[in-house]
């Protein structure tokens, strides 16, 4: 399409629709040996709406079976025509090893989200310190991306940590950011260098003493993590040991989906009854089941024999969203709704309980 065509239908056209949006791959990069980036636009042309820092999860048919896998943008949405995940192809990742195997440009799959509390706009600050371990990287370039787009005077300081240098993550676009922005500073920490290649950099594991180095005023800065879990495991024992206050400390993890105590959202004091039982109705697939109230709406959709698409199944997704209808529920999510969708409604299946007669529009 035309730059015109696009800007025109830009003018006309409305944000994604975040509960059910089909999309089309347009490029796939191959950005290091096992880590490719799957560019996307909308089928309709309309544009994306997300914060820097938050993930998506993609619907996707394998095998004859319908699956879900939740990846975090590393697109900005100053860029708001297209999106990109970018993802690693590991032994275990069943969705991730198939993406890097069949995704191809033209194919379509359907996203929900975006969703996640890991964003700087939680956390506004002066000063930065974004560290990264591996594809961890994500949602850091997403900020990054943000800021650098934004035209913000932001005092970065990013530090990039991977096995050997070759898995460095966009080492060009990076440095090209670092060279114009006086305040952006960029660091790599490599555990060893490639066999047949040299590398000069700080080599080996992130510890206090390589912080110290690379970036003497850590204590005065809002830290964002994402990385493998022992990554993250030794950047908080570095913290917390240098008496680092911990609610600067923001780490993305899809296993442990509360960052800190202030991020988690205000739950009420509802105990729930295990003998009472509760009439969930289904309104647009005229479905009807009677669960425990210590079950989930979620659990409710699978006796009805419908199936509400999901992921996480622990509130951190927004995957399981869908519209209630009437009735009461006690929802206890991690970060995968937010406000405004509660407001007009909405739940998250996988983690809302029913309290007394519940209508869903699913
Ligand atoms: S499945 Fe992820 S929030 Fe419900």
């Amino acid at each position: 399409m035309s730059v015109v065509k696009t800007i025109s239908a830009l003018n006309q056209s409305k944000p994604w629709d975040s509960h059910n949006q089909k999309l089309i791959c347009s490029m796939v990069l191959q950005d290091s040996h096992d880590v490719k980036t799957f560019c996307f636009q909308t089928t309709d042309q309309a544009w994306f709406l997300y914060l820097p820092g938050q993930f998506i999860t993609l619907e996707l048919e394998i095998d004859g079976k319908v699956v879900h896998g939740t990846y975090t943008i590393s697109s900005s949405p100053s860029r708001p025509l297209s999106i990109t995940i970018t993802v690693k192809a590991t032994k275990d990742g069943y969705v991730s090893k198939w993406l890097h195997e069949n995704m191809k440009e033209g194919m379509e799959v359907k996203a929900y989200g975006p969703a996640g509390i890991f964003t700087l706009h939680n956390h506004l600050a002066d000063k930065y310190l974004f560290l990264a371990g591996g594809v961890g990287i994500t949602p850091l370039m997403s900020m990054t991306r943000w800021l650098f787009d934004y035209g913000m005077h932001t005092d970065v300081s990013f530090i990039q940590s991977c096995q050997t240098p070759s898995d460095l993550l966009f080492k060009r676009e990076l440095e090209g950011m670092s060279a114009r922005v006086s305040d952006f500073k960029l660091s790599y920490i490599c555990e060893r260098p490639d066999e047949y290649g040299a590398w000069t950099g700080y080599t080996g594991r992130l510890n206090q003493l390589m912080l110290e180095l690379i970036c003497p005023d850590y204590m005065e800065r809002e830290i964002f993590c994402c990385g493998p879990e022992p990554y993250m495991q030794a950047v908080r024992d570095i913290l917390n040991s240098a008496g680092y206050d911990m609610d600067r400390y923001h780490e993305e993890s899809f296993s442990a989906p509360v960052a800190s105590e202030e991020e988690a959202p205000e739950h009420d004091d509802v105990i729930i009854d295990e003998s009472n039982k509760a009439t969930v109705s289904f309104i647009k697939s005229d479905k009807e089941v009677k669960i425990q109230e210590s079950e989930t709406i979620l659990a409710a959709a699978k006796e009805a024999g419908l199936h509400i698409p999901n992921a996480c199944q622990f509130g951190v997704c927004g995957t399981c969203k869908v519209k209630k209808v009437s009735g009461d529920v006690h929802m206890v999510h991690n970060g995968g709704i937010n406000d405004a969708d509660i407001e007009a409604g909405y739940i998250l299946a996988c983690c809302s309980n029913p309290l007394g007669p519940v209508e869903v529009e699913f």
